[in-house]
């Protein structure tokens, strides 16, 4: 069943609503967790980034709810300006922070009111004076054109149900020579009808095909995709959502294809360049 633009943003919300308010690692498993649930410490260091880097941001900031660490391998420089889409409660936005100093400046958009208060107060905690957190949507970013050197995103967007956009958006924000580089889920398969049917399984972080997600880059305009660094991902988190499950029991004949489709799921690093 295909679920509306509306119901998919509002499920999105709650869910991130909740992980700001109550902590991801307490409630539910990340986008990219088993369903054990470890903690976002745990989480954060399989997912790439390092104790330093963890020890110097606000402990707040980091809920496990990424699927890599875009800071990494973004080649950030001084004095530069990043936009980071989805910032969640900012953890990408304190280590940019680090990298492009008191001359450069960070941006994080996030819809969800209450991941912005979290951010907010993780950046006047730590006294992040070259970080900035609007409130908008990522599929109308609330940034001036051509403004941005380098965009960062961290498993946020297959969340949206009009990426294309998103895209267009991102390369309108880009100046000339600029990049993105997006942490996110990638597959071999398309989402089978079972999953896509879970708002649970939509709004927890559901991969794209990595051709798919080429041929978007390069619709909104990118030049040199590339798709990277791919880490495989726990299937069973995919398998034991209440909705996938439900599905499977009632229709058994699915399960291969759902276990294939879940077995060829890996966290990804995307990058493309505006000319
Ligand atoms: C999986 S969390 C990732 C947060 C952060 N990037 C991190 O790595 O911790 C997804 C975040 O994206 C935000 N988000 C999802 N869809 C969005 C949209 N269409 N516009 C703006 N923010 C969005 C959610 O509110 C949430 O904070």
């Amino acid at each position: 069943m295909a679920h509306t633009d509306e119901e998919v943003r509002s499920a999105v919300r709650d869910r991130y609503a909740k992980a700001a308010t109550e902590g991801a690692s307490c409630c539910e498993p990340s986008c990219c967790g088993p369903d054990s649930t470890p903690g976002a410490e745990t989480i954060s260091k399989a997912i790439g980034y390092t104790e330093e880097e963890l020890e110097g941001i606000p402990e707040a900031a980091n809920l496990g709810l990424g699927c890599g660490n875009p800071t990494a391998i973004a080649s950030l420089e001084r004095g530069q300006t990043v936009l980071d889409l989805g910032s969640g409660a900012g953890i990408d936005c304190f280590l940019a922070s680090k990298k492009v100093g008191p001359t450069g400046k960070v941006i994080g958009v996030d819809m969800t009111p209450e991941m912005l208060a979290r951010a907010r107060e993780n950046a006047r905690q730590g006294d992040f004076t070259n970080v900035e957190f609007r409130l908008g949507e990522i599929e109308a970013l609330p940034v001036a054109d051509r403004s941005v050197d380098v965009i960062i995103s961290n498993c946020v967007l297959n969340l949206s149900s009009d990426r294309a956009r998103v895209l267009r958006e991102a390369f309108r924000v880009l100046r000339t020579g600029g990049r993105i580089v997006v942490s996110d889920m990638v597959s071999e398969y398309a989402i089978p009808t079972a999953v896509a049917g879970s708002l649970d399984a939509v709004a927890g972080c559901l991969p794209t095909p990595r051709a798919d997600y080429i041929r978007e880059f390069e619709e909104a305009g990118f030049s040199d995709v590339s798709i990277s660094g791919e880490k495989p991902y726990p299937a069973s988190y995919l398998t034991s959502d209440p909705g996938v499950k439900a599905f499977i029991e009632a229709h058994p004949d699915t399960v291969e294809e759902i276990q294939a489709f879940a077995a060829s799921i890996s966290g990804a690093v995307i990058v493309g360049h505006r000319r």
